[in-house]
């Protein structure tokens, strides 16, 4: 039997839960050795675990106001809620982010509008624009896998449209655009550390804005209408508190963050170096072509996507990558949920059948909404022409330069090889 290119062990693991180790078990000990001091407001006037965290999420930032929350859907909830979106208003969201993006939408009472990608794997912005009508108020843009989306362009359409952008980056925490944190330059962002993420503490998020009003309004969205999260901060009579579920971050979590925290920068250094370093080493591609990337430098480089040319290479590449161990996979049909991947619109089913939590058929019924959003798992189709011929190598942080090196020796070989 012929020798398989791949010859050194494929390490195992990820971003966040490989690196936890005895910092974040020391950090957990110690708070709980602590018991008085497990709720994120202290009486004792010492920070907690949280403000500190925040402190430190803003510091590295750059953003004005980061507020630790239970969850990322939660912190989208936030940042749609700090602008005021909800019945009535459509947002637009991309084909191809996990579920949570539309359902947070649906959870302050407005529409999802589903648009196309493109080559980036983000929002289209030349969809976008068609998808705006006089209901549209908000667009998310989606940063998926560590890959900064066409920002400057969907930036500038949001300008001109006077809409709220708000960036998803729960898949991308540490991704950068143009030298400054993705998300620091819309109107608000959202970060997941949940166990899959970047940087995680098992369950959690992250809502950032540089807005005043808005982060005060995204703390009473996170506590029952309270503003204890908000610990000295000075709030504003003017921005009357409201009653929402209470979705706050809590101190164990943040007792991991903040050590994961600062293990973000070597992670991202790592994939970064090994991504570049594949690159470096393949060749011309023949029957591939690489994600577009807008932003190379600000990429976290844990995901490779490569969009084959033809949809008939697709299951040839992935049966030549098996052949000689190279861990390529297929983007779409990912079985990674019952019913299909819920990171592509087309599996939406809650969304595609208007399913509401109410009786009453909200949001897409509510009299507010004056629009008529319709939905099919076939409407984006350049979307699913895309996905469908995407094939993936994900990096994790135990890999190394030999990894990579074999990788992109099997990859030459096997492009070369597909006819
Ligand atoms: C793109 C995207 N948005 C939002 C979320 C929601 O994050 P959470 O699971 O923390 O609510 C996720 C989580 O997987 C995600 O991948």
């Amino acid at each position: 039997m012929r020798a398989k290119t791949i010859k050194t062990p494929i390490p195992e693991g990820a971003m966040g839960w490989s690196s936890i180790g005895e910092e974040e078990i020391n950090a957990v000990v110690s708070l709980l050795r602590e018991p008085q001091n497990l709720f994120r407001v202290r009486d004792d006037g010492k920070p907690s675990n949280c403000e500190q965290l925040e402190r430190n999420l803003r510091d590295k930032t750059g953003a004005a106001h980061a507020l630790f929350l239970a969850s990322g859907t939660g912190a989208l909830s936030c940042c749609l809620t700090g602008f005021e979106i909800g019945p009535g208003d459509e947002v637009i969201v991309p084909a191809y982010t996990f579920i949570a993006t539309p359902a947070a939408v649906v959870d302050v009472g407005a529409v999802p509008i589903i648009a196309e990608i493109d080559e980036s794997l983000g929002m289209c912005p030349i969809d976008l624009e068609k998808k705006i009508t006089p209901h549209t108020r908000a667009v998310i843009v989606v940063n998926m896998v560590g890959v900064p989306a066409r920002l400057d362009a969907i930036r500038g359409i949001c300008k001109k449209h006077n809409l709220i952008l708000i960036e998803d980056n729960c898949q991308a925490i540490g991704a950068t655009y143009k030298g400054k944190y993705c998300g620091v330059e819309s109107d608000a962002f959202a970060w997941s550390t949940n166990f899959f993420k970047v940087i995680t503490c098992g369950e959690g998020g992250v809502f950032f804005t540089n807005n005043e009003r808005a982060f005060q309004r995204g703390v009473y969205q996170s506590d029952n209408g309270l503003n204890d999260v908000g610990q000295g901060h000075p709030f504003d009579d003017n921005v009357k508190p409201f009653s929402r579920c209470g979705i706050r971050g809590n101190e164990i979590a943040a007792a991991v963050l903040n050590v994961q925290l600062s293990k973000l920068d070597g992670m991202l250094k790592h994939t970064r170096g090994l991504k570049k370093r594949l690159f470096s080493k393949l060749n011309t591609p023949v029957n591939y072509t690489p994600q577009y990337v807008d932003d190379p430098e600000g990429d976290c480089g844990f995901c490779v996507n490569l969009i084959m040319n033809d949809d008939a290479k697709v299951e040839p590449i992935l049966a030549l990558a098996e052949r000689e161990g190279l861990p390529l996979h297929k983007l779409y049909e990912a079985k990674l949920y019952e019913g299909g991947d819920l990171h592509i619109f087309s599996n939406w089913t809650p969304i595609l059948e208007k399913r509401s939590a109410n009786r009453l058929g909200y949001p897409w019924t509510d009299p507010a909404y004056e629009g008529n959003a319709e939905y099919s798992a076939d409407m984006c189709p350049r979307s699913l022409c895309i996905l469908n011929r995407t094939v993936r190598l994900l990096f994790n942080i135990n890999m190394t330069e030999t990894n990579i090196d074999e990788f992109a020796e099997a990859l030459n070989k096997i492009d070369a090889e597909l006819e």
